[in-house]
């Protein structure tokens, strides 16, 4: 079959039955699938089961520099971990402070101080202006969206290219004071895939914001999670701000949840050193110190960084045949028929998927109906609303091969009901 736009009303009348035939043989199968959100699965998981080994009674708590790590104090983390961090983020071991177990998490606190008391530079805290705005590269990270609107900042949606967001979109916006930051996922994007090109970054680096206190929220989730040995290579932000004398500009941020386990891993925050002393102040009202058995844990089962890349092949290897899996079945059933288009990233967790305009809402609910959870059409814009409803994430990660396979079968017979369905409503 060739181009579905090609065909005539009884001839998409008749391919519309037999597709319907085919998805009630779906829905006679029971199925309870879930493609919805990037978790890893058990097998990788189970590639970190030997760091529950490394702090026992009689191995101790004690780490190589002589921490106590059952006992208060290194609001910043454990010296060794920061090292480790701070190498995975490309930045030196005094501008980082390693958190909690979420990078989100540190995100959401750094909004919130930002909020309550202003960032470093700040004239005031930012809820003390008449209005703040915050700009989100679209699709993008559903969690970003809703820390932003929680707090009931207007979020001004900028289009993703390609290359990463539209920079002459980024570069007007700013203009305006009201503006105090923007989200970005720099490399293998939340969901496109995308990792920011070199002349992208280096417009980022040029950034004049009319806000004084603007700040680059850089959420380097997936720094080191390639799918294949050649990985995408993402040019040095802080390194050129630092050249300029704007490396205030910028919070990047980063975790092992998708390295070691998720939801108990390592998270951080670097930047600046005016930045990093000033959220240590601050923080020093928040907590008297993090989680340093689970960094001591973190630094004896990784020891290096260079470890650490070397264990993320290992997730690479259970990753990548999915996704291949994914993308060979979506070529298959909809390479030709000229209704979609869907990315193949190099990394990270996800495939973005467009459909035609109006179907991605449709395409979710009939696979919903039959038993396969996709992540809500709209979740990738601010305030769930995508304008032409055609985004899907799709999220590859946890189910296994075989439970991919039908679910991917599935994903494309709804997508091509849905676009039946509104080429016979649009050629009436
Ligand atoms: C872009 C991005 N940032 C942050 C997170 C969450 O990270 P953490 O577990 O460190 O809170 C995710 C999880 O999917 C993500 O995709």
């Amino acid at each position: 079959m060739g181009a579905l736009g090609e065909l005539t009303v009884p001839q998409l009348e008749a391919l519309l039955k037999k597709l319907r035939g085919e998805y009630r043989e779906y829905q006679r199968k029971g199925l309870r699938l879930d493609m919805s959100r990037g978790k890893p699965n058990t097998d990788q998981l189970d590639l970190c089961q030997g760091m529950l080994d490394t702090v026992s009674s009689s191995l101790g708590a004690v780490s190589e520099s002589g921490i106590d790590c059952r006992n208060y104090g290194f609001l910043d983390g454990l010296p060794e971990v920061r090292k480790l961090l701070a190498d995975m983020l490309g930045v030196e071991q005094d501008e980082i402070i390693v958190g909690g177990n979420s990078s989100l998490n540190m995100m959401y606190d750094c909004m919130t101080r930002a909020l309550l008391s202003g960032v470093y530079g700040s004239d005031k805290p930012w809820c003390k202006e008449p209005e703040i705005k915050f700009l989100c590269p679209v699709p993008g990270y559903d969690r970003h969206f809703a820390i932003t609107q929680h707090f009931g900042i207007k979020m001004l949606n900028v289009d993703m290219t390609p290359e990463g967001p539209d920079m002459d979109q980024v570069e007007e916006l700013v203009k305006d004071p009201a503006v105090k930051g923007i989200w970005c996922v720099p490399k293998y994007s939340n969901p496109t895939g995308v990792t920011y090109s070199d002349r992208v970054v280096r417009r980022f680096a040029e950034l004049r914001p009319a806000a004084r206190d603007f700040r680059i929220f850089w959420d380097n989730a997936y720094t080191i999670h390639d799918l294949y040995d050649e990985g995408d290579t993402l040019l040095d932000l802080f390194s050129l701000l630092k050249e300029k004398g704007k490396e205030d500009m910028i919070f990047i941020f980063g975790s092992t949840s998708k390295i070691s386990f998720a939801g108990a891993g390592l998270a951080a925050v670097a930047a600046s050193r005016r930045n990093i002393r000033y959220m240590v102040r601050q923080l020093t009202n928040q907590t008297i110190s993090y989680d340093k058995i689970s960094q001591l844990m973190h630094v004896r089962f990784f020891g290096s960084y260079e470890n650490m890349k070397a264990h993320m092949k290992k997730h690479a290897a259970i990753l990548r045949p999915k996704f291949r899996l994914v993308e060979g079945i979506l070529e298959e059933e909809l390479g030709e028929l000229e209704i979609a288009r869907w990315t193949k990233p190099r990394g990270g967790y996800f495939i973005s998927f467009e459909t035609m305009p109006g179907c991605a809402k449709r395409t979710v609910a009939l696979c919903k109906e039959a038993g396969v959870v996709l992540t809500a059409a709209g979740a990738a814009f601010p305030y769930g609303i995508d304008p032409a409803d055609t985004n899907i994430r799709i999220a590859p990660s946890y189910p296994t091969l075989e439970e991919l396979n039908t679910a991917a079968r599935l994903f494309c017979l709804a997508v091509k009901i849905a676009s039946v369905e509104y080429l016979l409503t649009t050629s009436i």
